[in-house]
């Protein structure tokens, strides 16, 4: 084989990783819990080649054309196949090139889905590498953990096993089992301007870090439970609080990081007043101002519909739960 396509998809912690253990090789102080998401993917093609000749990355626009890669997303893709490269006995160069289902610098994570995808792609072209803890190995390998869950579908943990924190990520459950929305509500759609590496090194700073994670233990045992038996008002709670406490400890670093913005919490409010009336909704965070809003199918189009009248709103994507990373037939080129 000399050609590869991927698809992987972003996904969205419920229990947050904030704060590194190991942050050279990227691993997590706590364990996490997400949300493997369906339609907002990162799709890679690879081809190998000849040995003359340099790398080649490309960036796949909306009409089908390829177009040089802009400069941060091409040092990215540089830096993750340097490493492939050197965890591999693969030198060959690679023409290399990726587009996104959704809006790129929207403020939406899109680094778990990229880089899972270009250490997929990588490890599938060169037929080596694949078991989960080699591939979970590949994926964090690129500086971002989260990358290692998107690896998975439906509910993933990471590290999967509570003693190892170099264990790779595990399902929890699949999709299937709770077919959960995530609207995604964008209130800023620039590109965040301090990246998660900095606030995983800043976590620690913030006073109430240690205590956060000795909570952490417990509510990640009760979300699992939450999950498991779909208990929505109890995972809807659990979701909340881990999302506030993540902006809280970011909030209370030294410097500070403050993400939040005024259409941020009229998300949060309105989201909890509808909950208050009775629909399954909850909201979580990302390490920005935008807005995660989880519900039940059969809540989805009263929620939409509200998120569509509030003020501040710029753009809604509609999401949901899915099923993981999947070679496609379809190249890119
Ligand atoms: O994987 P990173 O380094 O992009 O960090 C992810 C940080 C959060 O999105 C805030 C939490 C998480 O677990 O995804």
């Amino acid at each position: 084989m000399n050609k590869i396509s991927v698809s992987s998809p972003s996904n969205i912690a419920l229990i947050k990783y904030w704060g590194m253990s190991d942050a050279k090789r990227t691993l997590p102080a706590n364990r996490s819990l997400s949300m493997t998401l369906s339609r907002c993917v990162s799709l890679y093609t690879l081809e190998t080649l000849d040995d003359s000749s340099p790398d080649e990355i490309y960036w796949r626009a909306e009409d089908g054309t390829l177009e040089a890669a802009d400069p941060i997303m091409r040092l990215g893709i540089e830096q993750h196949v340097r490493r492939l490269r050197q965890c591999s006995d693969f030198r060959q160069p690679l023409r290399i090139a990726t587009t996104n289902t959704f809006p790129t610098s929207a403020g939406i994570a899109s680094s778990a889905s990229g880089y899972s995808a270009l250490a997929l792609a990588f490890a599938a072209l060169f037929g080596q590498l694949s078991s989960p803890d080699q591939l979970s190995g590949l994926a964090r390998l690129s500086g971002s953990g989260s990358a290692a869950r998107s690896l998975l579908g439906g509910f993933v943990t990471w590290p999967g096993d509570a003693d190892d924190p170099q264990s790779p990520a595990r399902q929890l459950a699949t999709a299937a089992h709770w077919p959960l929305h995530d609207i995604i509500v964008v209130v800023d759609g620039s590109a965040k301007t301090t990246s998660s590496r900095i606030g995983h090194l800043r976590a620690q700073s913030s006073p109430f870090y240690q205590r956060r994670q000795q909570l952490l233990v417990e509510r990640l045992r009760h979300l699992q439970h939450a999950i498991l038996t779909r208990d929505f008002s109890r995972f809807a709670d659990i979701v909340e609080c881990e999302a506030i406490e993540l902006h809280l400890i970011a909030m209370s670093s030294v410097p500070p990081l403050f993400y939040w913005q005024p259409a941020t919490l009229s998300v949060l409010y309105r989201v909890q007043q509808l909950r208050r009336n009775g629909l399954d909704v909850c909201t979580t965070f990302d390490a920005g101002p935008n807005a995660h809003v989880l519900c039940t199918p059969e809540h989805c189009p009263k929620v939409l519909a509200v998120l569509r009248e509030l003020d501040g709103v710029q753009q809604i994507i509609p999401d949901q739960i899915g099923e993981g990373p999947q070679v496609l037939t379809q190249a890119l080129f």
